[in-house]
């Protein structure tokens, strides 16, 4: 296996001379010459459609960028991720999150059957404790069911799970409220602690490696409220569970070997929701959402295993990113949700996407010669039209979208889903295809200020965009939803023929943090900047804030 894409630039340089025939037309001149672009610039799944004829390509620039995907060896690298080969070659470690969502009967590498057992025996076991907790069988230290469910943990740690548990939670659920504790900030822990009652409170400290800073001072804060309020330091078994890949260190923290969840090093943290770290999704909204969510997951599995690139849903919304980012230029990517429930899903694709390919050199070391991950943002729409929107459609930068719509309603409310999934659609519709001066003028034709306001009130369009449509919004819709979004990470980072399994960009800063902390404690850091900040901050905490 060789360590980096070894493309051979000539597949680059044919997308540069096609992207010098691209770039000066607009998407109405493409829709104009090509009435079949919506059927054939779509791909479908049951229960899910990739609308991508607003992106500024052609059939041209697919199979370009299938020649460039071909060149990087892209299928090879499929293949050996999910025969469990250690891509993650920094880390020399396989990246198996998809083993944790495989289905009993399909299809799987007799190397990993060892290893399936154990992510069987697993969800077993989640299964069986969140059944527990949620039949109210799992008592509190006074005898009392559980009401809620304090997720500790941050990054891969908490991000799919909040971001699940929000999409799935329905009015009608039976569980516990699932409250969700990332930040250090002190003020998170105290006001989250006010509401609740530490007899019917159960806590899950999630951390892969059971050393991260901020998971470790938030659990312990918790600790010591729920131990001052019972009394009771026996019983911190009945209130307390962890999912870690390093169970000594949580033994260390004092959690019983029963009550910690296992999972693996071949699990990276933000592709771990499937494993014991959804063990809050399954106490949030119950075990067979989560193994529906699993199952979904899984046929977006098995679709990125067998399907030809050209008609593969993440190899084609990788190939199109590679597009954007890497030969238009757009320097960033918007994500906007046309779902309330899916609002922590920007976030949640945050850190999957710029966690895993914000890097500038190749498995082997060298330096890129391309860009590589964009900056990925977004909020929920139709709130962002009031708030962002203006700059996508009149500013100087051009920003791709992802639109993901659920067209089926849930709510009995029909009127105002018609308006959610207008919305959607027009802003998609605007972008694309905007609105010309002339267009403009003459709609302000008896107006006296239709000279001086045209140009003002003109929609540049050609601003490209994809629509994701689900069907619905239900767990097994999710599962393929963020599976798409899992390999189309991998899809770009074969392409830009780095890592995407390590994360090795966030360390000096937590080295630093720990020599701050001392530094603050002491005579500061010797670096004039951080120290004048340190000694700042003690004088206004001296005078008594
Ligand atoms: O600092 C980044 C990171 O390592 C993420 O990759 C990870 O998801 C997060 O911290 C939390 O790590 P852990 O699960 O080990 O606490």
């Amino acid at each position: 296996m060789s360590d980096n894409n070894n493309t051979s630039f000539e597949a680059r340089r044919a997308l540069e001379a096609h992207r010098d025939k691209i770039k000066p037309r607009h998407l109405r001149e493409l829709f104009a010459q090509d009435a079949s672009r919506v059927s054939t610039l779509s791909l479908e799944l049951p229960g899910l459609l990739l609308d991508y004829s607003r992106q500024r390509v052609t059939d041209e620039t697919l199979t370009l960028l299938t020649r460039l995907a071909e060149e990087c060896d892209l299928r090879g690298w499929i293949e050996r991720m999910f025969a469990g080969a250690e891509i993650n070659n920094t880390e020399r470690r396989s990246a198996l999150h998809t083993l944790l969502r495989q289905q009993a009967g399909a299809p799987l590498n007799d190397g990993l059957r060892e290893r399936f057992d154990a992510v069987t025996a697993m969800r077993q076991r989640i299964r069986t404790f969140a059944n527990a907790v949620r039949g109210g069988e799992w008592r509190g230290v006074g005898g009392e069911a559980i009401t809620d469910v304090i997720n500790i943990g941050i990054g891969g740690s908490h991000l799919g799970p909040q971001m699940a548990t929000a999409a799935l939670a329905s009015p009608t659920d039976a569980g516990p409220r699932v409250h969700f504790l990332a930040n250090v900030d002190p003020a998170l822990s105290a006001d989250m602690l006010a509401d609740l009652d530490p007899a019917t409170t159960l806590v899950i400290v999630v951390s892969k490696t059971f050393t991260t800073q901020e998971t470790l001072a938030n659990a312990r804060t918790v600790r010591q409220w729920w131990l001052e309020a019972t009394g009771e330091s026996d019983a911190l078994s009945r209130h307390f569970v962890a999912v870690t890949a390093n169970p000594d260190k949580a033994a260390e923290f004092g959690i019983p070997g029963d009550n910690i969840f296992e999972f693996w090093d071949w699990v990276g943290g933000r592709y771990s929701m499937w494993s014991a770290v959804g063990l809050a999704i399954a106490l949030g909204v119950g075990p067979e959402r989560f193994e529906a969510l699993l199952a979904g997951a899984h046929r977006m599995d098995r679709h990125f295993a067998e399907t030809p690139l050209e008609r593969n849903l993440p190899v084609v919304l990788g190939l199109l990113e590679v597009w954007n980012h890497d030969f238009l230029d757009f320097a960033t990517r918007a994500v906007i949700p046309y779902r309330d429930s899916l609002r922590f899903l920007p976030a949640y694709l945050q850190q999957l996407e710029m966690e895993s390919n914000g890097k500038r050199v190749q498995r082997d070391g060298s330096p890129v010669a391309w860009q590589t991950q964009p900056v990925v943002w977004g909020n929920v729409g139709t709130n962002g039209q009031h708030a962002f929107f203006q700059m996508l459609h009149q500013g100087t930068q051009i920003v791709p979208l992802d639109f993901i719509v659920a067209f089926g309603d849930d709510t009995g409310n029909r009127r105002q889903q018609d308006m959610l999934v207008a919305n959607c659609l027009a802003q998609a519709q605007a972008l694309a295809f905007g609105r010309t001066q002339d267009e403009t003028r003459k709609m302000l034709d008896d107006s006296p200020d239709a000279d001086r306001l045209a140009p003002h009130q003109t929609f540049p369009g050609n601003r490209p965009s994809s629509v994701l449509a689900l069907d619905r919004l239900d767990a097994e819709t999710l599962g393929m939803l963020v599976a798409l979004y899992e390999h189309k990470v991998f899809v770009t980072s074969c392409i830009w023929g780095i890592n995407p399994f390590d994360q090795m960009g966030v360390e000096l800063g937590k080295t630093l943090t720990g020599r701050i902390l001392k530094g603050m404690a002491g005579e500061g850091v010797g670096e004039p900047a951080t120290d004048a900040l340190i000694e700042r901050y003690k004088r206004i905490n001296s005078m008594g804030y």
